[in-house]
C-alpha cells in the first residue's frame, strides 16, 4: 500500500483505531489496570490491537502503545491520569535533562522489550494480508511533552525553552533522534511492515523562518535516514498535524517520507493538485464528521475518494477517533468506501 500504486477502493485504517469507543477495548483496559500496564503487557497489547481488525477488517493494524513510552524509558516520570491525559515530570532545564538516560544505556531497550514482544505477537496473530504499522512520536512532539509535562494548547513551555536555551532543546531532540531511530529499527526487526511518525505539534511552530525545518522536519529526516541504513526499503509515513498546506507539501521531499499523513484541516483536493502524482497521501476524514454520521459522513467519504481518484492514497481520519464516536458510523464509513 506504500509502494505508490493507486488502489480502488483505497486501503483503510484509523488513527487510534484501538480505543475507548470500543466496548471490548474498555473491557481489556479494565483487566489490565493502568494505561501503561496495558502498553507494557504484550498479551493485552496484542488483544486490543486485533480488536478493530476483527470487527472492521481494516487493511492496516497499528501497534497498541503510546509515543510517551520513550520518555518513560529515558527515565522520566510518566503517568496517564483518567480523564486528564498524560502527565510527565516536566523538564524545566539542564538539571532534569542531565538525569535522563544516555542514548547508549541498555536499560532503555530492556524497558521497551515488551513493545517489541507485542509487535512479534501481533504479526503472528494478524491475517497475512493485513499490514502491521509500528510507530513513534516525532522528536519535537515528544520533546514538547517532556518539557511541558503535559499537552498544552500552544506548547508555551517548549517554545519558551527553544527560545531561551536552544542548545538544550537541540540536545534533547538529538537524544530522541538517536534513541527513536533504534526504536523504529527494532520494531521493523520484530515484524512491523511499515511505521508512522506522529508529529502532532508542528502547528505551533511559526510558519516563517526555519523553525519547522529545524525542530520538526530535519530531525524526522535524520531518523528516516538512520532507519534506512539498517532497513533500506523501510516504508515510513509522516503524519504532520496543523502544519497547513505548505507544511504538508514539504514533508515528503524534505524528510524522505514514503507517504504524507494529512490532517483534517487541509483541503485534500487542493493538496493533491499541487503534489506530484506519485506522492502517497493518507487521511483525512474529520473525526467530528465520524461522530455526526448520516449524509455529512457519506459526502465527506465521497469527497476524499474524488480528490484522490487514480492517485496513491490510504484512507484514514485526519486525527485520532474520539471515544464518543458511534461504532455504526465506522461501519457506515467503510460501507460507503467499499461500495461497488
Ligand atoms: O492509533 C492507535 O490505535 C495506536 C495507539 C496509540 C495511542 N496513542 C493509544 C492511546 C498511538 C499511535 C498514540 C499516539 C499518541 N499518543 C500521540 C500522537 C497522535 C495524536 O493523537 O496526536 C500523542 C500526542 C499521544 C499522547 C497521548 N496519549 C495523549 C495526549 C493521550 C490522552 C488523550 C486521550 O484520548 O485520552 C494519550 C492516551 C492514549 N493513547 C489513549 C490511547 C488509546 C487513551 C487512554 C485510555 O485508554 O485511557
Amino acid at each position: 500500500m506504500l509502494s505508490g500504486e493507486a488502489i480502488s477502493p483505497p486501503p483503510a485504517w484509523m488513527m487510534r483505531q484501538a480505543g475507548r469507543y470500543l466496548p471490548e477495548y474498555r473491557e481489556t483496559r479494565a483487566q489490565a489496570g493502568s494505561f501503561l500496564d496495558l502498553c507494557y503487557n504484550p498479551a493485552f497489547a496484542t488483544e486490543v490491537t486485533l480488536q478493530p481488525i476483527r470487527r472492521f477488517g481494516f487493511e492496516a493494524s497499528i501497534l497498541f502503545s503510546d509515543i510517551l513510552v520513550v520518555p518513560h524509558a529515558l527515565g522520566q516520570g510518566v503517568r496517564f491520569v483518567e480523564g486528564e491525559g498524560p502527565q510527565l515530570d516536566a523538564m524545566a532545564g539542564r538539571a532534569e535533562f542531565d538525569r535522563l538516560r544516555e542514548a547508549e544505556d541498555p536499560t532503555i531497550f530492556s524497558h521497551l522489550a515488551p513493545v517489541f514482544e507485542a509487535v512479534s505477537s501481533i504479526r503472528a496473530a494478524l491475517p497475512h494480508e493485513t499490514t502491521l504499522l509500528g510507530f513513534c512520536g516525532a522528536p519535537w512532539t515528544v520533546a514538547s511533552y517532556m518539557i511541558g509535562g503535559r499537552g498544552t494548547p500552544d506548547l508555551a513551555p517548549a517554545r519558551a525553552l527553544a527560545g531561551a536555551d536552544p542548545e538544550l532543546v537541540e540536545s534533547l531532540i538529538d537524544r530522541l533522534v538517536q534513541v527513536q531511530t533504534e526504536y523504529l529499527i527494532r520494531q521493523f526487526q520484530a515484524g512491523a511492515d511499515a511505521v508512522q511518525i506522529f508529529e502532532s505539534h508542528a502547528g505551533v511552530l511559526p510558519e516563517g523562518g526555519d523553525s519547522l525545518a529545524r525542530w520538526s522536519l530535519l530531525p524526522i529526516a535524520r531518523m528516516i535516514q538512520g532507519v534506512r541504513k539498517h532497513v533500506p526499503d523501510a516504508k515510513i509515513i509522516v503524519f504532520c498535524r496543523g502544519s497547513g498546506l505548505d507544511g504538508h507539501m514539504r514533508v515528503v521531499p524534505e524528510t524522505g517520507a514514503s507517504a504524507v499523513g494529512v490532517d483534517w484541516s487541509v483541503d485534500l483536493a487542493a493538496l493533491r493538485a499541487r503534489l506530484p502524482e506519485t506522492t502517497v497521501t493518507q487521511g483525512n476524514l474529520h473525526p467530528e464528521t465520524l461522530i455526526e454520521g448520516g449524509v455529512a459522513l457519506d459526502a465527506e467519504v465521497d469527497g476524499i475518494l474524488e480528490a484522490t481518484r487514480g492517485l496513491p492514497h490510504i484512507f484514514n481520519l485526519g486525527h485520532g477517533i474520539t471515544p464518543q464516536t458511534p461504532i455504526v458510523h465506522v461501519e457506515q464509513m467503510l460501507a460507503r468506501l467499499r461500495r461497488k
